[in-house]
C-alpha cells in the first residue's frame, strides 16, 4: 500500500478534512532541553517533521497548510538562535525540495520577507517560484509574519489607495480588506478551518489574527518535534466533532 493510500485509510470518508490547516509549530526548545540539548537541535527536528507533517496532509487532502515558522517577534531571540531559524529554509529547500516537487506541493510565503537576510529571502523565492505551476497542496510558511503588522500594512495600503484616488474608502469590506492581507494570495481558501497548536500552549501569538476568526482552535499537548502522523489524524477528528455554526444558530 502506498503511503498517500495508508494515511486515508487511517480516516474515515465521512470525516470532513479541514480545506486549511494552520499550526503553531510550539515545543522545540522544550523538546530540545528535556533531551539535555541546546535549543536549535529542537528547530531541526522540527524542521524535519515538517516534511512529514506535509507529507502526510497533502495525503489526506488538504489544500493549504500555514505553518507558523518564524514570527516578527522571533528577532528579540539570542542571535545565535535567530541565525539558525534563518538557515533552516535553506537547509529544508535544499534536502526537502525533490520530495515537494514530487508531492506536486505548492511553496508560499506570507511574510515580510523583504526583511529577511539575503540568502533565506533567496531561497524563500526560489522555492515559491520552482513550484508555482504545482496544482497540489499548498504549503504556506508564515516566515517572519506577525497578525498586527499585517493588518497595519494592509490598512496602510488602503488608505494610500483612498487618498490617491484609486479606490473609495466607503466601498471598503470585508472582502476588500482580506486582499490587502499577505493572505489574499490564497483567495477563498486563506482562512484556516482549523488552527492546531502544538506543546500545550494556548495562545494565537500575533498568528494570522484576521484569518482565525471563525477557525476551529485544537491544542495539542505533544512538543512539536514529537507531533506525528496520528496527532495530526486524532486532531482533524476533534475538528470533524466541532459544530461549526459562524455566529449563526
Ligand atoms: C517555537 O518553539 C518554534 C519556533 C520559533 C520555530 C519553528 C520552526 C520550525 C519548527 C522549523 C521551520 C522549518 C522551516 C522549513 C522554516 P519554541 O522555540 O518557542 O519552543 P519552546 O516554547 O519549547 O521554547
Amino acid at each position: 500500500m502506498s503511503m498517500a493510500e495508508d494515511n486515508k485509510r487511517q480516516l474515515d470518508p465521512e470525516i470532513s478534512v479541514p480545506k486549511h490547516i494552520a499550526i503553531i509549530m510550539d515545543g522545540n526548545g522544550r523538546w530540545a532541553k528535556e533531551k539535555g540539548q541546546p535549543r536549535i537541535a529542537g528547530h531541526k527536528e522540527g524542521m524535519n517533521n515538517v516534511k512529514t507533517i506535509a507529507t502526510a496532509a497533502s495525503h489526506l487532502g488538504v489544500k493549504v497548510l500555514s505553518l507558523y515558522a518564524f514570527s516578527t517577534e522571533n528577532w528579540s531571540r539570542p542571535s545565535k538562535e535567530v541565525n539558525f531559524l534563518m538557515r533552516l529554509p535553506v537547509d529544508f529547500f535544499g534536502t526537502f525540495m525533490p520530495d515537494l516537487i514530487k508531492e506536486n506541493i505548492k511553496v508560499m510565503v506570507t511574510g515580510f520577507t523583504d526583511h529577511l537576510p539575503d540568502r533565506t529571502r533567496k531561497v524563500v523565492l526560489k522555492a515559491v517560484e520552482d513550484t508555482k505551476d504545482n496544482t497540489g497542496m499548498i504549503l504556506n510558511f508564515a516566515f517572519n509574519y506577525g497578525g498586527r503588522a499585517e493588518i497595519i500594512h494592509a490598512a496602510k495600503s488602503l488608505a494610500i489607495e483612498s487618498v490617491n484616488g484609486s479606490i473609495d474608502p466607503d466601498k471598503i469590506d470585508d472582502s476588500m480588506f482580506a486582499n490587502h492581507l499577505l493572505t489574499g494570495q490564497l483567495g477563498d481558501l486563506a482562512d484556516p478551518d482549523l488552527l492546531i497548536r502544538t506543546s500545550g500552549e494556548e495562545r494565537i501569538s500575533n498568528f494570522m489574527l484576521w484569518q482565525l476568526a471563525y477557525s476551529e482552535m485544537v491544542f495539542d499537548k505533544t512538543y512539536w518535534p514529537n507531533y506525528s502522523v496520528d496527532n495530526l489524524i486524532e486532531d482533524i477528528k476533534e475538528f470533524d466533532r466541532r459544530d461549526r455554526r459562524y455566529g449563526s444558530v
